[in-house]
C-alpha cells in the first residue's frame, strides 16, 4: 500500500470551496492508493486496483465528486457521463447545479447513460430512475443537454400502451440495453453502494452478480426495498419487486475501455458494506467487492462510510 501526497490539485470550477485541497484525478493512475484528508491513519488495507479517498464528510465527497462530474460536463465535443441514482447522489447533484449557475457550457453533445431503471413504475412516476435522472441533468437542458436524445436508461414501460415491458419485451431490451452503453463510453461512471453491497442493482447472491452479466432484470433484495422505501413515502409495498440494471460485467468492459468508476459512499449505513467491498471476500455474497477485480476504479467515502477501514 503506498500513500500519495496530496498535490495542490485542479478542477475546472477553479478549485475546491470547502478549504481542502482538490485532488487531481489525473494522477490517480498507480492503483490501490489511499488518500486521506484531514486526521485519518489507514491501517493495513490491501485494495489491489482501487483507489481510495477519505474526507471527513459526506459535504467534501459530494464536492470531490463533483469536481470530476465536472470535468466531463465542462469538456467540449461528444462526451459520455455515467450517472447513478439515490440519496447519495443528490448532494453531488445540488453542488453541480450550484457550479452551473455563473458558468456557460455547451452540453449539446452530452450523452448520459444511467444504471438502471424499476419495472413497473413509467418513467414520468417521480420515483422512476428516468424521472430522477431528468431532475439531476435537467439543468443542462439550457446549455443544450437534449435528454429525449440523449438520456439513455433502460426502457421498462411501453408507453405506447400504458404497460410495464413482458418479461420477454425485458430480455431483448436487456440485450439492447447492453449495446447502447457500449455505444456511449463513459468518461466517468458514477456508483453508489448499497447497505447490502449492491452495484447498481446487481443483488447480493444472485447467480447474475458476476463479472461475466451484463445488463439483466433483477429481483429486488429486501433490504434494497427497505432501504428505496423512504423514497416511496416509507411503503415498502410501493417500491418495485424488479428492475434491470448494467451488470458487473457491462462496468468491467466499461472500465476496461478507460472509464473511471467512481463509487462514493457516505454514512454510517454504509460502513459495512464498504468494508466487506474492500476488505472481504471477491464474491457474490457482496457485488460491489467485484471492482476490486476492475481497473480504474476509484473510491470517496467520508469518515462515517469508512469507519472499519481508518482508525
Ligand atoms: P443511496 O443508494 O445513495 O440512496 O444510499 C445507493 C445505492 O443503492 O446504490
Amino acid at each position: 500500500m503506498s500513500y500519495v501526497a496530496l498535490q495542490g490539485g485542479h478542477s475546472a470550477n477553479g478549485g475546491s470551496r470547502m478549504g481542502y485541497e482538490t485532488v487531481d484525478f489525473a494522477r490517480l493512475q498507480t492503483p490501490g492508493n489511499v488518500l486521506t484528508f484531514g486526521r485519518f491513519e489507514t491501517p493495513g488495507l490491501s485494495l489491489s486496483g482501487v483507489n481510495l479517498i477519505v474526507v471527513p464528510s459526506a459535504e467534501h465527497a459530494a464536492h470531490l465528486a463533483a469536481d470530476r462530474v465536472w470535468e466531463v460536463l465542462a469538456a467540449e465535443g461528444q462526451r459520455v457521463i455515467g450517472t447513478a441514482t439515490g440519496g447519495t447522489m443528490e448532494p453531488i447533484w445540488g453542488e453541480i447545479h450550484r457550479r452551473l449557475v455563473p458558468v456557460s457550457l455547451d452540453c449539446r453533445q452530452l450523452v448520459a447513460v444511467g444504471l438502471d431503471e424499476y419495472v413497473g413504475l413509467p418513467p414520468d412516476c417521480p420515483q422512476s430512475y428516468r424521472a430522477e435522472n431528468l431532475r439531476n441533468l435537467g439543468p443542462l437542458a439550457r446549455f443544450g443537454f437534449n435528454p429525449a436524445e440523449n438520456l439513455h436508461l433502460p426502457t421498462t414501460w411501453n408507453a405506447g400502451e400504458g404497460r410495464p415491458l413482458t418479461n420477454e419485451e425485458l430480455l431483448i431490451e436487456c440485450g439492447r440495453y447492453e449495446r447502447t452503453v457500449g455505444e456511449n463510453r463513459p468518461a466517468v461512471q458514477l456508483l453508489g453502494i448499497g447497505s447490502d453491497g449492491h452495484i447498481g442493482f446487481s443483488m447480493p447472491w444472485s447467480a447474475k452478480s458476476s463479472p461475466a452479466s451484463g445488463t439483466h432484470l433483477v429481483t429486488l433484495s429486501t433490504e434494497t426495498r427497505e432501504a428505496n422505501a423512504r423514497f416511496f413515502g416509507g411503503d415498502i409495498n410501493a417500491v418495485p419487486k424488479h428492475a434491470l440494471t448494467m451488470g458487473l460485467g457491462t462496468l468491467h468492459h466499461m472500465a476496461e475501455a478507460g472509464a473511471q468508476l467512481l463509487l462514493v459512499a457516505t454514512g454510517q449505513a454504509k460502513q459495512d458494506a464498504l468494508f466487506a467491498a474492500l476488505c472481504g471476500p471477491v464474491w457474490s455474497g457482496c457485488p460491489a467487492s467485484f471492482l476490486r477485480l476492475f481497473p480504474n476504479v476509484t473510491v470517496i467515502a467520508d469518515e462515517a462510510a469508512a469507519a472499519r477501514l481508518i482508525r
